[in-house]
C-alpha cells in the first residue's frame, strides 16, 4: 500500500489531470484509478519484503511518469529478491539476467527507477536530472574496492560476511570438507570454483578486460529453458517495448557480448532494454557536460567499461561467497533456504511468508511461518514459480544434477556456510 502511495504521490496534481485528460481524449478505457487498481493487485502477488519487480518499476518511472505517457505503463509481473551486492562490482555483466556491463548505468537507471527527477521535456535541460553522479560514482568505489582484485588475488571492497558461529552455531568442519567435493562435483561448472579456492583466480574464469585493463569476472549465463526457474524476468527487456516519441533521445549504445554500437533514436514501438539504457546514458552523459567532466574522467566514473546491454533471456551464476546470508533464493526468492533449495522443486513449500528475522542456521533461511502483517509468497503465481535448478533423478528442463540424500544436502549446506 505504502508503495503505491508514493508512486502516485510522485504525480503532481496538474499532471494527473493532465494525464487523466489525455487519457480522456485518447478514448483508452484505462484511467488513472484503473492503472492505480491494477498496480494494487499486482504488488500483492509480486513485492513485499525482500522483492519487487524492480525492472518493470523502472521503466514505468522512467516511461510512464517522467515520459508521461501512461500508455507505457505495465503491471508488475516479473518480481525479484533483492540481491547481494558484494563482489558484482567485478562481474562482467550483471542484473539476475546478466543484461548491463557499466555499473553508471546500472546505479544511474536504478536511481531513475526510485524516482530521481528527469527533465524529459523538449527545451535546452533535456535529460537534467537529479540523480547524483559523484555520489553514486563514490558509493561504486566503495563496493569495488581500491584494488583490481585479479591483481591483488582478493576482493577489498565490500565483502560477503562471514558465518557467524558465536551466534549461529559451530561449523561442522567434517561435513564442511564433504560438502566440498560434492560442491566441485555438482556446482561448480556453473557457479565457479569458491572464492577462497586457488583455481578461482584462474585467468580461465577472468577472461575479460576492461577499458583499463582490469580483469573482469566472466559468470555462466544459463537460458531460462535449461535452468528451468521462472522465466518471467529474463523475459522483461527482450519483450518488452516502449513509445519514446519526442523524448529526444539520439545516442549510441553497445548491443551484446561483442558490445557492437547501436544507434537509439525515438520510436513509437522501441525496445525498453536499449531505450533504457539510452535515456540513463543521456542523463549521464548531461552531468558529465554539466560539470565539465573530459573523457578520461568519464571512463574512470564508468568504470572503464561501454554501455553495453543484452538480453540473453537467461539467469547468471555467480559466486556463492555469503550464500548463506541472502535467503530467499533464486532471482525471484521464491525458495526460502538453502535445504529446499537442493530438495526437489515437489519439496519446495508452495507457499510461505517473508519479513520473519528469525534465522533457521540448520535450513539455512528465515523462518516462513504465516503471522500478521507479512508478506505472503504463493508460488503457483506467475513470476513466482519456484521449480527449476532441480537435483533430482530424471532429465528434463530445469533438471541440473542428480538426487542429493539428506545427508549430501546436509553437507553441501555446512559448506555453503563457510563461504
Ligand atoms: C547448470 C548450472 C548450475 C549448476 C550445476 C548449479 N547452479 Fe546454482 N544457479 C545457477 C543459476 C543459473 C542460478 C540463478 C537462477 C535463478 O536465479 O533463477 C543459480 C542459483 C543458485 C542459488 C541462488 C542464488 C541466489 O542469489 O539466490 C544457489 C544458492 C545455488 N545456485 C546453489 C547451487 C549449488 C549448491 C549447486 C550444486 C549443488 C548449484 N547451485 C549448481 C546455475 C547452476
Amino acid at each position: 500500500m505504502e508503495l503505491i502511495d508514493l508512486q502516485l504521490e510522485t504525480i503532481e496534481a496538474e499532471e494527473q489531470r493532465d494525464i487523466a485528460r489525455e487519457l480522456d481524449t485518447s478514448g483508452e478505457s484505462r484511467t488513472l484509478k484503473d492503472i492505480a487498481k491494477g498496480l494494487k493487485a499486482s504488488l500483492k502477488n509480486t513485492e513485499g519484503f525482500t522483492r519487487l519487480d524492480a525492472l518493470n518499476r523502472i521503466g514505468n518511472q522512467v516511461f510512464a511518469l517522467d515520459a508521461n505517457k501512461p500508455h507505457n505503463f505495465v503491471t508488475p509481473n516479473a518480481p525479484v529478491n533483492y540481491p547481494h551486492i558484494w563482489t558484482s562490482s567485478w562481474f562482467e555483466w550483471v542484473q539476475y539476467d546478466g543484461s548491463i556491463m557499466q555499473p553508471m548505468v546500472r546505479n544511474a537507471g536504478e536511481a531513475l527507477g526510485v524516482a530521481a527527477l528527469v527533465n524529459l521535456e523538449d527545451d535546452e535541460q533535456r535529460f537534467d536530472s537529479t540523480v547524483k553522479v559523484d555520489e553514486l560514482h563514490r558509493i561504486e568505489q566503495m563496493l569495488a574496492g581500491t584494488e583490481a582484485p585479479f591483481r591483488a588475488r582478493t576482493f577489498t571492497g565490500l565483502k560477503a560476511p562471514a558465518w557467524p558461529e558465536a551466534i549461529l552455531g559451530v561449523i561442522d568442519r567434517e561435513r564442511a570438507a564433504e560438502g566440498r567435493s560434492l560442491y566441485r562435483q555438482h556446482c561448480q561448472g556453473c557457479h565457479l570454483p569458491a572464492t577462497d579456492d586457488p583455481a578461482f583466480w584462474s585467468e580461465r574464469y577472468w577472461s575479460v578486460r576492461n577499458d583499463n585493463g582490469e580483469r573482469l569476472l566472466r559468470l555462466k549465463i544459463i537460458p531460462a529453458g535449461e535452468i528451468g526457474t521462472d522465466p518471467a524476468q529474463s523475459r522483461v527487456l527482450a519483450d518488452r517495448r516502449v513509445d519514446t516519441t519526442g523524448l529526444g533521445i539520439d545516442t549510441v549504445v553497445y548491443r551484446g557480448q561483442d558490445c557492437t554500437p547501436l544507434q537509439i533514436s525515438d520510436s513509437s514501438d522501441a525496445s525498453f532494454a536499449f531505450s533504457l539504457g539510452a535515456v540513463v546514458q543521456e542523463t549521464t552523459d548531461y552531468w558529465y557536460r554539466q560539470h565539465g567532466i573530459g573523457s578520461d574522467g568519464q571512463q574512470r566514473m564508468n568504470g572503464f567499461r561501454p554501455n553495453c546491454l543484452q538480453a540473453p533471456g537467461g539467469y547468471k551464476a555467480r559466486p556463492l561467497n555469503g550464500i548463506w546470508a541472502t535467503a530467499p533464493f533464486l532471482h525471484n526468492g521464491s525458495v526460502p533456504n538453502l535445504h529446499a533449495l537442493l530438495s526437489p522443486a515437489s519439496e519446495r513449500p508452495e507457499r510461505f511468508w517473508l519479513g520473519n528475522r528469525e534465522f533457521d542456521p540448520v535450513r539455512v533461511g528465515y523462518e516462513t511461518g504465516e503471522a500478521a502483517g507479512l508478506t505472503e509468497l504463493d508460488t503457483r503465481l506467475p513470476g513466482n514459480h519456484n521449480g527449476g535448478h532441480e537435483f533430482r533423478d530424471g532429465e528434463g528442463p530445469g533438471i541440473i544434477g542428480p538426487l542429493l540424500s539428506e545427508s549430501q544436502r546436509m553437507a553441501l549446506i555446512e559448506y555453503l556456510k563457510t563461504l
